[in-house]
């Protein structure tokens, strides 16, 4: 079975070599109403008997980014995580709520974890490329989907290309991943995602642990990814989310520690004008 056909919601394939995002300029929000790709309902998350997140309502729009900002500890990770049902692995963790992905509540126990992690790639803070060559990497998750071994070269190129790493590791495509740049590292943890043609790539803060030139690159990738897939990005860095992101949730903390959503909308006017005075606090840098 190869990939194209497992896939059920219409979109097919990455993009071809050097094709690019439509010319619209990150941070200035949607042209129009975006469809939703994940319909967040009231996500909540404890720890134990620790209440991390609170009713988190939120519609993450379809081939946007979408920035999540807010102080440390405020639930950033534990949102992105979940999603990805990364928090089915922390003993203790319970989550409740609804995260429809087309009409399905993919926090729902009986769900296919393996099925939505195809769906739903994560990349995290520090590079983890896996002990293995370049090609390797890439060509695990779609050799775990049952891609053929004689369409990998195809698979492999056309995802490197992509993930704008091609020409960088063309000639060392057996050599070990390790070997490569934090930067670059961090280049093939997003095209290991995005091998297997998910329709979601979260990002928990991709690029903190990369060099200004390598942050640039990864930013370069996210807008040109837009054009395929619906991003989330967990950021700490202001710049960062205003040049990369269409929309913003910004999260805090209650009393208690429990995080919250307190504002969402789009990142000009998260940044230029918020609505809640929380949120102008904590992006003019007074606060977090
Ligand atoms: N595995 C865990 N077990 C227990 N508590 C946890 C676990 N992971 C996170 N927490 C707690 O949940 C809360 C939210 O943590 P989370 O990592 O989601 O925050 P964050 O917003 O991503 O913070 P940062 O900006 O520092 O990365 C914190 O109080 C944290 O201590
Ligand atoms: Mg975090």
């Amino acid at each position: 079975m190869t990939l194209a056909t497992q896939h059920d919601s219409g979109q097919s394939s990455l993009p071809a070599a050097g094709s690019a995002a439509p010319p619209r300029p990150p941070g200035a929000g949607p042209a129009s109403a975006p469809a939703t790709r994940i319909a967040i309902h009231n996500l909540t998350v404890h720890y134990g008997t620790f209440c991390a997140v609170r009713n988190v309502t939120l519609d993450i729009p379809a081939n946007q980014v979408t920035a999540i900002i807010g102080p440390s500890g405020c639930g950033k990770s534990t949102v992105v995580r979940s999603l990805n049902r990364m928090t089915d692995l922390v003993p203790g963790a319970r989550v409740s709520g609804e995260a429809i992905l087309d009409g399905e509540n993919i926090l729902r126990p009986e769900v296919d974890v393996v099925n939505v992690r195809r769906r739903i790639g994560m990349v995290f803070q520090r590079p983890n490329p896996f002990p293995k060559s370049i090609y390797d990497n890439v060509a695990y998750g779609p050799r775990l989907h049952g891609v053929r071994d004689r369409d990998l070269d195809e698979v492999v190129e056309r995802t490197l290309r992509g993930a704008a790493l091609w020409d960088e590791v063309k000639d060392k495509l057996h050599q070990s991943a390790l070997a490569l740049s934090g930067g670059q590292q961090q280049r093939l943890c997003i095209a290991r995602a995005m091998a297997v043609e998910p329709e979601v790539i979260l990002m928990d803060e991709p690029a903190s642990a990369i060099d200004p030139i390598g942050t640039l690159r990864i930013e370069e990738l996210i807008a040109d990814l837009r054009a395929t897939y619906t991003i989330v990005i967990v950021t700490h860095n202001m710049q960062q989310a205003s040049r990369v992101s269409d929309v913003t949730a910004f999260f805090t903390m209650d009393e208690d520690r429990a995080g919250y959503m307190v504002e969402f909308g789009p990142t000009i006017e998260i940044f230029t004008n918020p609505r809640n005075q929380l949120t102008e606090d904590y992006v003019s840098g007074r606060f977090g």
